[in-house]
Parts: structure tokens; sequence; C-alpha cells
């Protein structure tokens, strides 16, 4: 069974350039490398989802221009089924993403465009493809009423529903109990809880309070120190997967959460599906760019199939 999953979330234009530091307010200086590609991380993870081998509807809003003609060109290749509605007079968003020489680190900045008038009525207009699906996924690059009645509709049709909380923002509390899983960063956890995570203890604390406001279950993604699952009944530390050289960290988030969300859809179990979440997030890193760095489904059984077992908590 290949699993169904409906992403509701925006797509941008990523705009990448690479240099060794970034400009001062006033100053210009020399990238090394420019690259153009789609992004947003709602599509980001539908086409992780769709490589790891989901039946993907991802639900935005688009300008009537090239760059909405990038995001319908991407989506089709992937095999992704659109449901995306187009605006006249208002542009398909862009991120403007700084990629560090040398770490991979990277400094974003996204603007939504069409997508940030999504509202209630896109999830409204999506309820048939929501109940025919094993899992709901959204984030926060949208307007967080969008994410809401998404999620309020998943609930309702007994569909499995996943939070990305990004980027980091404050929440209101009635948002969690809609939540069966929530898969903040380190960053996002402490916008979250205002718990400030160093390591996998603190990242325990704020996955407590996340617990406390609602939320199913709560798996921190902690970058290189891999991703903890933490619910009533377990709390698993899963590591990190390296496999080579790490050459840009952007969307490696997405590239978890859409992992995570194909795996749950195919009927994994939540640690599977964070495993499998993480294998793909770690293939991601060590490739350029957001989505086309996205692995597919047997790159990332095959590297789960030669790696280690995990270590309890
Ligand atoms: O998570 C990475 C994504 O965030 C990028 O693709 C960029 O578009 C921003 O939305
Ligand atoms: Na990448």
């Amino acid at each position: 069974m290949s699993g169904r999953v409906v992403i509701l979330g925006i797509y941008v234009t990523d705009l990448a350039f690479r240099a060794n530091r970034m400009p001062l307010i006033g100053e210009t200086i020399a990238g090394s490398a420019f690259a153009l590609g789609p992004g947003g991380k709602g599509s980001n993870q539908a086409v992780a989802a769709a490589r790891a081998g989901a039946e993907v509807v991802f639900c935005t809003r688009l300008g009537n221009d090239a760059f909405g003609e990038i995001a319908r060109s991407t989506w089709q290749a992937e095999g992704i089924v659109a449901r995306a509605k187009v605006l006249d007079g208002v542009a398909t968003g862009a991120a403007h993403i700084f990629v560090e020489e040398g770490t991979g680190r990277n400094a974003i900045i996204v603007a939504a465009g069409a997508a940030a008038t999504m509202d209630a009525s896109d999830a409204d207009a999506i309820e048939a493809d929501i109940s025919a699906a094993q899992v709901f996924v959204t984030q926060l690059e949208q307007p967080v009423a969008a994410a809401r009645r998404g999620l309020e509709i998943a609930r309702r049709h007994g569909v499995a529903t996943v939070l990305n909380p990004a980027p980091a923002l404050p929440l209101p509390d009635d948002l969690f109990p809609l939540c069966d899983y929530i898969t903040p960063n380190e960053t996002e956890a402490a916008a979250l809880t205002g718990i400030e995570i160093r390591d996998a203890d603190d990242a325990r604390r704020a996955a407590d309070v996340l617990l406390a406001k609602g939320a199913g279950a709560a798996i921190v993604t902690l970058g290189e120190a891999g991703a903890l699952l933490h619910s009533r009944s377990q709390s698993v530390l899963v590591p990190a997967f390296r496999c080579g050289t790490v050459v840009e960290t952007a969307g490696a988030g997405d590239g978890f959460t859409g992992g995570f969300a194909a795996a749950l859809a195919r009927g994994a179990e939540s640690l599977e599906a964070v495993r499998f979440g993480c294998a793909l997030a770690g293939i991601s890193v060590t490739r350029a760019g957001t989505a086309p760095s996205m692995p597919r489904l047997a790159e990332v059984q095959a590297l789960l199939g030669n790696a280690a077992p995990m270590r309890e908590s």
C-alpha cells in the first residue's frame, strides 16, 4: 500500500545564493553560486512524500506568473495532484536563501505571495481529498486559519494530523489538541514552549509541554543530533543519519516531515516513521537545493537497511 497524504501549505520559488558570509546593511558582496528551484515548506514536504512513495495532494495558492508555472511543472513531474487556486494581480511567492559556503547553514527570507491570502476556504475545498487520505499535513507559512481548518476537517474524518509548526511562531492553545503529531525543530520548539533547546533533555521537557497542551506526540528535530519522538507511551532519541558532506541544510525539516508522513500513511508505526524521516532528511542535506534534494524511496530504504539500530532512552 502506498498511502495517501494531503498537504496544505505554500509553494515559493527558492532563489539560493552561496557566499562566505551574509552582506551587512548597505553592503554588496559577491556570491560564489546561484540556483533557482522549487521551494516552500508545504510544497517541499509534498515532493519529499511523493518521492517516498505516497500519493500526494497539495493545496495552495499561486499567482498567474512564471514562478507559478515552475510550481505546476514541478508537481506534474513528481506526480503530485495540485489543488492550487490561481490569483490574478498577486505574485507567486519567493524565498531568498543565503547558504553559507563551507557549512551549508542557511538564513531565509520568505515572502508567501499569493499563498499569504489562503484562508479556511482552501481547506474546505479539499475536504473530499482529506477524507480519502491517511495523513494530513500542514505548516505555518500560510495563515494559521487555513491550517486550523485543515486539521479540524482531518480530525472529523479520522485522518491522522501532522503539524510542522514552521516557521517559529507562538500558537493559540486550541491548535495543539488538533495535532496527532507536531514536528518542531529546536527554534520552533522554543517559540512554542519558552524552553531553550540545547540538548535532548531540553527537547524532552519542551515535548512534555507540547503534550500537556494537547498534542498527541511531539517529534523535536535536533539537526545532527537526530530527532526525539516523545509521547505518553514512548520517548526515543533517533540518531541522525550521516551520509556524506553537508552541502545545504535548507529543506531538511521538510524532508523529515514529508518522509514521516509518507511512512505513517503506508502504515508504519510512529517510531519507524521517524527513522524513515531522519534517513530521508540525512540524504537531502548532502545535496544542493530544497525540493530537488529529496531522495527517492529506494535510496532511503537502502540507507535504513545499512544503518545500525537506534538507542532507546
Ligand atoms: O524549509 C525550507 C523552505 O522554507 C525553503 O524552501 C523556503 O522556500 C522556505 O519557505
Ligand atoms: Na538539500
